[in-house]
């Protein structure tokens, strides 16, 4: 990876690891038929999953036949993910790559940026470029989903410190918020037998209107938005958004 590229990412994500396994399977499906619905997914279609992570999403979209690409900068996320592919029989195919670098063209029939895996990038153009990146990859009439928490829910709801477990590690959030950026800045505490570490992360925050300014001036049409995998439309009460947009052209 170019240096130029690094960033708070490259130390903060080997860490989050457990935090997938904090993720109710229940949630994980949810999401998955309604990612299907909503990119009209089946059997033989081709899905980008930028960034997969350690295939929350890949891995059973790939059991049900989806043709799945998965991108991501976390060298031990593609290798689990990999091992877990082989072990289940599934054919995935894995990049490793930051995304604003990625550079697909015309091949999908609908991509995915899930869980907040967006506005990472203290350069709003960068975070714009990786929508355009996203856009470009694919096929026209090809649909895009970004799914991402919500900045006015985030207002409404503001919490500075935060703490839970997962299986033997106690975590603790300590949140701060930039209103000129309106950048959430973090940084998480991870203690597992008496080891303490802290690693720092800073993510743009964006409101529904923002998005669908975005999605505008990249070129997707169609835009839509829910505040859950239920259809209920973004309001204060939405943790997470999903917005949908298509690159137009068939
Ligand atoms: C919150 S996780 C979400 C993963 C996956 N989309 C999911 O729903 O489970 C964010 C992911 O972004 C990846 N990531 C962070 N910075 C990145 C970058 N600059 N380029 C590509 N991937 C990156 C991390 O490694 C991590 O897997």
């Amino acid at each position: 990876m170019a240096k130029k590229d690094a960033g708070w990412w490259d130390e903060f994500f080997p860490a989050f690891r457990p935090i997938f396994d904090k993720m109710p399977r229940r949630t994980t499906n949810a999401e998955v038929r309604f990612i299907i619905k909503k990119l009209n997914l089946r059997s033989g279609r081709k899905f980008l999953d930028c960034p997969c992570g350690i295939g929350r999403i890949a891995l059973p979209m790939a059991r049900q036949g989806i043709k799945v690409t998965g991108v991501d900068i976390t060298e031990s996320y593609l290798e689990e993910l990999a091992r877990k592919a082989r072990a289940r029989g599934l054919r995935l195919d894995l990049h490793r790559a930051d995304m604003r670098r990625i550079d697909f063209d015309s091949q999908f029939d609908a991509a995915g940026n899930l869980w907040t895996s967006f506005g990472y990038f203290k350069k709003e153009s960068d975070n714009l470029l990786v929508l355009k990146n996203l856009f470009k990859a694919l096929k026209p009439g090809g649909k895009f989903m970004l799914h991402i928490i919500n900045r006015d829910w985030i207002m409404a709801n503001f919490e500075a410190t935060d703490w839970y477990n997962v299986g033997d590690m106690k975590v603790l959030e300590n949140r701060g918020f930039d209103f000129a950026t309106s950048t959430s800045i973090g940084t998480w505490t991870f203690i597992r037998k008496g080891q303490e570490r802290s690693y720092d992360n800073a993510i743009r925050m964006y409101s529904y209107h923002e998005l669908l300014d975005m999605f505008r001036k990249v070129g997707f049409i169609d835009i839509e938005g829910w505040g859950s995998e239920k259809e209920e439309p973004i309001s204060l009460r939405s943790r997470m958004m999903f917005v949908v947009g298509t690159r137009p052209g068939r």
